[in-house]
């Protein structure tokens, strides 16, 4: 039996969607047991808890094999830090008073660095804090989303324009929710090997402006990168009903990323997905 938290979510749902193909039991957690409704028809048992109740989340892991967890974003967070530590502390706990054998955790690129990288200081500190529960540990480093295009897909597909933070390029690692999930549910089948790092990506490096070609391809019309400044971060992700303080964080991970220091550390192993970038985009088209 594995308990996947997040199945309501991108990565949660294939970890769920790979483990049932196989034949796997599951217990899906969640927040609501109304969204779990549909897994317990397809056969898993469901546990309702969130991951900052360390008491609903302990019985939700107990007699598993093992479990993923993952930090879920909050975009209205005026504590980003403060919270993220409050839920890293509740999942530790809930872990060892369940005896958890195995925790799968999704970390990101650049989680092995202690600043310098916005949001990924809450999986840099999850690390940390994980690494001294004395329970195997696998740390999911995932590249940057695939899906995190999604936003600006409309404005690719209405005025063929890609705006991007990044510049047009700017060659960065990325990977779809599909092969990140894919991989989670791997480890966990792999079961518990001490302390284990596995740095994923997709196949294929790519520039937004690769992004752009792929899109022109799939669409049938020009779609140019447009980039836009560092100092438009803020403002623009306000506007879509962000707080402040998780728009400031998050334009300190663009500037992380254009100046190189949101790296790999390239001392674990490194796995590339199977799903090309166009072929991801395709999908999320669809
Ligand atoms: N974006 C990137 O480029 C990137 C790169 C590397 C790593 N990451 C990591 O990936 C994470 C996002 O993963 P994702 O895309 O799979 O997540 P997602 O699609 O945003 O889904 C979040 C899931 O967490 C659940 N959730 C939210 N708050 C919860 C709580 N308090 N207790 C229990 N469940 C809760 C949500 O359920 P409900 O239906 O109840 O809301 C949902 O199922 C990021 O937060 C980051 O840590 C991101």
């Amino acid at each position: 039996m594995y308990a996947i938290a997040g199945v309501t979510g991108h990565t949660g749902t294939v970890v769920a969607d790979s483990l049932l193909a196989r034949g796997e039991p599951i217990r899906v957690i969640v927040r609501d047991e109304h969204k779990g409704a549909s897994w317990r028809d397809r056969g898993a048992e469901m546990a309702v808890a969130s991951l900052d109740d360390d008491v609903a989340l302990a019985g939700a892991l107990r007699g598993t094999q093992g479990a993923y967890v993952l930090l879920p974003p909050d975009a209205t967070t005026t504590d980003f830090f403060g919270s993220r530590a409050r839920m890293i502390d509740a999942i530790g706990r809930a872990a060892v008073r369940a005896g958890l054998p195995h925790l799968v955790f999704l970390s990101s690129i650049g989680a092995h660095l202690p600043k310098g990288h916005g949001p990924i200081g809450a999986p840099y500190l999850a690390e940390r804090s994980f690494e001294q529960l004395g329970m195997a540990t696998t740390f999911v480093r995932a590249a940057y989303f695939l899906e995190n295009y999604g936003a600006v897909l409309p404005a690719a597909k209405q005025d063929g324009v890609l705006p991007s933070f990044l510049p047009a390029h700017f060659t960065h690692a990325v990977a779809t929710t599909t092969d990140i999930g894919r991989t989670a549910a791997q480890a966990l089948l792999d079961g518990p090997r001490g302390r284990r790092v596995i740095e994923l990506s997709g196949p294929t490096d790519v520039t937004p402006a690769d992004v752009a070609a792929a899109l022109t391809e799939l669409l049938g019309r020009s779609v140019k990168v447009i980039e836009a400044p560092l100092d438009a971060v803020v403002p623009t992700f306000v506007s879509f009903g962000m707080s402040p303080h998780m728009a400031e964080i998050y334009r300190q991970m663009y500037e992380g990323f254009i100046g190189g220091g949101v790296t790999w550390e390239a001392t674990g192993e490194r796995v590339r997905g199977s799903i090309e970038v166009k072929e991801g985009l395709r999908a999320m088209l669809s």
